[in-house]
């Protein structure tokens, strides 16, 4: 199969109600989408494949929904006020803005690097760079742009009342770690986990939902015993690599990101990658986050946020944090790149059937016949207590088969008159499965179908 482009799955993804651009009707709006009918669905089956490996399966890890707007005091103790931002130019001709450490980058062919404003300003000179809108060569200073989007909490529109959309879902975790502490029976090692909306005013949105000003993060803030974060860090990353083989992503590959660019809180980051058809990118990151935010927090909110080891009360200290941090957006679009495939006459989404939005469709052979559709109606709507099930009635067998193909259904179920043991067929109350990766056909009892398809659910 040629190599699959990003153009092939943005087509897909529209034709078939995965995404929409946002306010798709009013032109859309840069850096946002919507996620239509089936779309919602994928994601719900990756958070829930998140939640259930991180939280459910873990009698160390809790769970966490804090909320989007917080006390702006947050920002401030996190750096987020004073260091979160990307370095911008802007072209004096036409007077686009863009990430002058992207500029860069597509210029000299390399991955973009964590220089300083004085640096990036000389490098956008040297390289004589053009403005990839209106092809002029005259830059304006290079200045920092904090990526957090502001918003006012009540009726006054004054600096007091100014508040912050989260960049990160992170903080909401450090500002509950004594609440959940003192509610909870946890004792370190153990984790806090959440997902929720992040949003970041990005110079540059780009590469689809890639890179967009709203997302959806899963993190996990998991607190350690100085001393016992190296080890942590290193099973994190193996254990998070280990999930994204179990839902089936192939094309990944671990990365640690050099010294010199970590983030201001991180004592080591790795971050796993994905294979897209524009290289190879983040859609994770594991850092070792040490005990930067408890201890920025416990001074901002000058609350003690230490831990007391119960069964040595003189044993007192500030957990170390390892956090595996995800974006649902970006996994959710390297699935569907990894997962589409082109094969002679169809397009197949080869989804794990975990994540596929549609466990099984339900057909009647014929929709003129009404024994024949009402068996079939039958199996659907019991079925649906169980599984989210497509129903199709429409045009010929082969065409709802590619249909389902194309949405990531792994079976389809056919009801016909051996089901219905018309002329003495030896074979009622079975149905014909057909299995979309190898397009082969099986018969099997209509009392089987629940525990075949939840067999390949718990692989
Ligand atoms: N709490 C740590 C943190 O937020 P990050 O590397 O900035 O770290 C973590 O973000 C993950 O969130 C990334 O690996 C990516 O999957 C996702 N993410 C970050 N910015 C994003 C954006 N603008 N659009 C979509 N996803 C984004």
């Amino acid at each position: 199969m040629p190599a699959k482009t990003l153009e092939q799955i943005v087509s897909l993804a529209k034709r078939r109600g995965f995404i929409f651009p946002s306010s798709d009707i009013y032109g859309g709006i840069g850096g946002f989408y919507d996620f239509g009918p089936l779309g919602v669905e994928l994601k719900f089956n990756l958070k829930q494949a998140w939640w259930n490996d991180i939280v459910r399966m873990r009698d160390d890890v809790v769970g966490l929904n804090a909320s989007i707007v917080m006390n702006p005091k947050v920002w401030e103790s996190s750096g987020h006020v004073s260091g979160f931002s990307d370095p911008l130019v802007e072209c004096k001709k036409c007077n686009q803005r863009f990430r002058a450490d992207f500029l860069i980058a597509e210029a000299s062919l390399g991955e973009a690097q964590v220089l300083d404003s004085t640096k990036l300003q000389q490098t956008v000179k040297e390289l004589n760079l053009k403005c990839p809108n209106c092809g002029a060569k005259e830059w304006g200073d290079v200045r920092q742009f904090n990526l957090m989007f502001k918003t006012n909490v009540g009726p006054a529109e004054d600096t007091a009342s100014v508040a912050y959309l989260r960049p990160e879902t992170a903080a909401g975790i450090f500002v509950n770690f004594k609440n959940v502490l003192d509610t909870m029976r946890v004792r370190v090692p153990f984790g806090i986990a959440q997902i929720g909306k992040a949003f970041r005013n990005e110079v540059n949105p780009k590469d689809y939902i890639f890179r967009t000003r709203e997302f959806e993060q899963m993190e996990l803030e998991y607190f350690v015993k100085p001393g016992d974060d190296d080890k942590a860090f290193q099973e994190w990353i193996d254990l998070r690599f280990e999930w994204y083989e179990k839902i089936g992503l192939k094309n990944i590959r671990k990365f640690e990101q050099p010294k010199e660019e970590l983030a201001h809180y991180s004592k080591g980051t790795t971050d796993i990658e994905y294979e897209f058809p524009f290289g190879w990118k983040e859609i994770e990151g594991i850092a070792n986050r040490t005990d930067f935010d408890l201890k920025a927090h416990s001074k901002g909110s000058t609350q003690d946020l230490s831990y007391t080891d119960p069964e040595d009360p003189t044993n007192k200290f500030v957990p170390y944090v390892i956090e595996p941090s995800a974006g649902v957006d970006r996994i959710l679009l390297a699935v569907l790149c990894d997962a589409y495939t082109e094969e002679d006459e169809r397009v197949v989404l080869k989804l794990h059937p975990k994540l596929a939005p549609y466990k099984v469709a339900v057909f009647p052979l014929l929709k003129n016949k009404p024994e024949l559709v009402e068996k079939a109606r039958g199996i659907y709507t019991e079925l649906k207590k169980y599984f989210n099930v497509a129903w199709d009635d429409r045009g010929n067998i082969g065409k709802r088969y590619f249909s389902q193909d194309e949405i990531g259904t792994p079976f389809c179920v056919t009801v016909d008159f051996d089901t219905l043991g018309e002329a003495g067929s030896d074979k009622k109350d079975t149905v014909t499965i057909r299995h979309r990766d190898s397009m082969k056909q099986e018969r099997i009892a209509i009392a089987d179908l629940k525990s075949f398809i939840e067999q390949s659910l718990s692989n």
